[in-house]
């Protein structure tokens, strides 16, 4: 485990204060989050801080507030209402700016189209759009009048997004006539009108113009934006709303078939970015942020909208992908806007350094202060490509470790309060509050250097609510497996410094290019083809993605395998799910590996995917016999 001093240490050095803030939030929670939550807005301040009835956390239970009015409203009372909120950046390089004036006057007549068609506070509404200003605007919008959104990532195919209208049973969805991806149209309305046949609670849409294409409006369900707009009201109240009021749901994969809907509060949540997004990012108010997340994920919603926006921050949206249309479009993109925060994927650093130092070097990035990195391991070779050649040996990276079910960061180097030495690979410490922690099967803490669980030993403001219309689901995902501790699902480890590596899923959750996705959603998408009697899905390394996908197919009888079968099934998993489950490599076989109690043996499918020895891998999950592994092993071996 590499350690690089950096030449900002001594400035920083030592870490105490970190320390100091770090024991101070543990010994007393209560009152220090009660103090970070004065920083923030509220129409009515809360009677008890933390209202603990576990697994159920409430913050700040009787307060009152409006995250809306967090992210515009309290700015454009202050000399901010001139200050950009948003660089928009079109994949072809159009661009759009709106301030914090234009962008509250946007929210605003968005909220009165929403309230027009009949939405009120509780109510779901769908969002499924592309990179553009309208879809924060349109999150910011449902926050106002105390409706509740919810985004669905635009790559996903019309199926997946019907599954997920039908869990939250939204009635209204927001959507374009299509958005682009390297250049091409990518139809939404079209996916939309098929989701919409198999999803009967959706009863309008909003369409936004994006690519300017004809599209097919049903009179009386589809309403073109820019109609309602030109009726909208310039200002709607924003609707003060309980602590405790759900901002939004958003799904994410877990380890059975349907994807989880994680809901989030209002307060709690809005206290934890505020503060976490100050430490971690050290915000000034002249910084320019650019995190390059799509909003159709958790990054996006907390380090895209609620986050930046409430510090009234300015940042770049950046719509397409970071090599097109050219290689060097990320290094243009921040020389354009002299960018000083960038926050990044290992899986586009890793894509980007395989073009060497000539597109960056076209680039003048001496704008930038602090680098981010979220999502995934990165690697150390790659953490020092992004140091030295992104960051100029000057900017510290903020690896920064969290989930969808932890509303924002929780480990992390935390520059805003003082940087710790970094290590290339580590994500450090915990942030004040967090009460991380690695455990081993009996729920005891590990020695340093000894592998075991990463959990959450306390709440924490930022902490999910539940999962949408399961509580039983909620109980047996998160704290049934260490009773009293929030359990993460990742392997991690602390070295003899107390530094924190994150190894990767404990559990049945794959990470795909930094995208999360279930192992059976995607077995049970490819056994939903015709072809196929079962399915069992590995993953390898990839020098890119991090991982990417194998399945183990066993046909049914009589169908041959084929080259173009194979091409069919990914075809049907990219019509199911979408292009992020597509799977590398299919092998056909004619037995899965087992137990004796029909489990899939997980270990030994990773282990011939990735050509490993089943000896290199994990051995924590095992609960099969040494023998039973090794000639499961042997025998797939030789079939593939
Ligand atoms: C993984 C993404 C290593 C981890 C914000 C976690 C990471 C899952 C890191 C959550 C990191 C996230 N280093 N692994 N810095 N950040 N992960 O819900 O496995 O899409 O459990 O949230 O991503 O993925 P999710």
């Amino acid at each position: 485990m590499a350690e690089v001093s950096l030449p900002f240490e001594s400035k920083y050095w030592p870490y105490k204060k970190y320390s100091e803030m770090y024991n101070r939030s543990l010994r007393d929670p209560e009152s220090f989050w009660d103090k970070e939550a004065r920083k923030l807005d509220w129409f009515k301040t809360w009677d008890t801080v933390l209202d603990w009835q576990p697994p159920f956390a409430r913050w700040f239970v009787g307060g009152k507030l409006n995250a809306c009015y967090q992210c515009v409203d309290r700015h454009i009372k202050t000399w901010r209402r001139s200050k950009v909120a948003i660089y928009w950046e079109s994949e072809l390089g159009e661009s759009r700016i709106l301030s914090y004036s234009t962008l509250y006057r946007a929210v605003n007549k968005f909220a009165s189209v929403l309230k027009n068609l009949g939405v009120g506070k509780g109510d779901k509404v769908a969002l499924y759009l592309p990179m553009i200003p309208e879809l924060p605007i349109s999150m910011l919008a449902c926050s106002r009048i105390g409706a509740i959104h919810t985004v669905i990532f635009s790559g996903f195919s019309a199926q997946a997004l019907a599954d997920r209208l039908n869990d939250t049973q939204a009635k209204l969805l927001v959507t374009v006539d299509a958005g682009f991806r390297r250049g091409k149209p990518l139809k939404l309305k079209e996916i939309v009108e098929e989701a919409i046949s198999l999803s009967p609670s959706i009863e309008k849409t909003i369409v936004i113009r994006r690519a300017g294409i004809a599209v097919e409006m049903k009179s009386g369900r589809d309403f073109w934006l820019h109609d309602l707009l030109a009726k909208a009201a310039p200002f709607v109240p924003p609707e003060p709303v309980e602590s405790n009021h759900p901002l939004y749901i958003l799904y994410t994969s877990g380890t059975t078939g349907k994807p989880k809907g994680i809901v989030h509060s209002t307060g709690g949540y809005c206290v934890f970015n505020h503060s976490m997004y100050q430490w971690v990012f050290d915000i000034k108010e002249e910084s320019v942020y650019w995190c390059t997340a799509d909003v159709g994920w958790v990054t996006g919603h907390s380090s895209i909208v609620y986050a930046p926006l409430i510090h009234g921050a300015a940042q770049v949206l950046y719509e397409g992908t970071p090599d097109y249309p050219a290689v060097d479009r990320y290094w243009d993109i921040i020389e354009k806007y002299g960018v000083t925060i960038f926050y990044t994927s290992p899986t586009a650093i890793r894509m980007l350094m395989r073009y060497g130092e000539e597109p960056v070097k076209k680039h003048d990035l001496s704008s930038l202060e602090v680098l981010g990195s979220v999502g995934e391991a990165i690697n150390p070779e790659a953490w020092l490509w992004y140091y030295k050649n992104i960051g100029g040996e000057r900017c510290p990276i903020v690896d920064t470790w969290w989930q969808t079910e932890t509303g924002g960061i929780m480990i992390s180097p935390t520059p805003g309060i003082e940087c710790v030495p970094l290590k290339p690979g580590s994500v450090t410490f915990p942030l004040p509050g967090i009460a991380a922690d690695i455990v081993g099967e009996g729920g005891q803490p590990v020695p340093p250097g000894e592998k075991g669980y990463l959990v959450i030993k306390a709440p924490w403001p930022g902490m999910l609510m539940g999962i949408h219309q399961d509580p039983q689901r909620y109980q047996e995902s998160y704290w049934s497996k260490f009773p009293g501790m929030f359990y993460t699902g990742d392997y991690a480890i602390r070295d003899n410094d107390g530094y924190f590596w994150i190894l990767g899923r404990a559990d049945e959750v794959l990470k795909i290019a930094g995208h999360r996705i279930g192992t059976i959603e995607i077995e049970d998408a490819a056994v939903s083809h015709p072809a196929v009697a079962e399915a069992a899905v590995a993953s390898k390394p990839d020098p890119i993605k991090g991982q990417s996908l194998v399945i183990f197919a066993i046909l049914k009888q009589g169908v041959s395998p084929s080259p173009e079968l194979n091409k069919e099934i990914k075809e049907h998993i990219r019509h199911t799910i979408g292009p992020v489950a597509i799977p590398d490599e299919i092998y056909f076989i004619a037995k899965l590996p087992k137990t004796r109690s029909g489990k899939i043996m997980r270990r030994v499918l990773r282990a011939v995917a990735s050509d490993a020895s089943v000896g290199d891998l994990s051995t924590l999950e095992d609960e099969a016999s040494v023998e039973e592994v090794k000639r499961a092993y042997e025998e797939l071996k030789r079939e593939v």
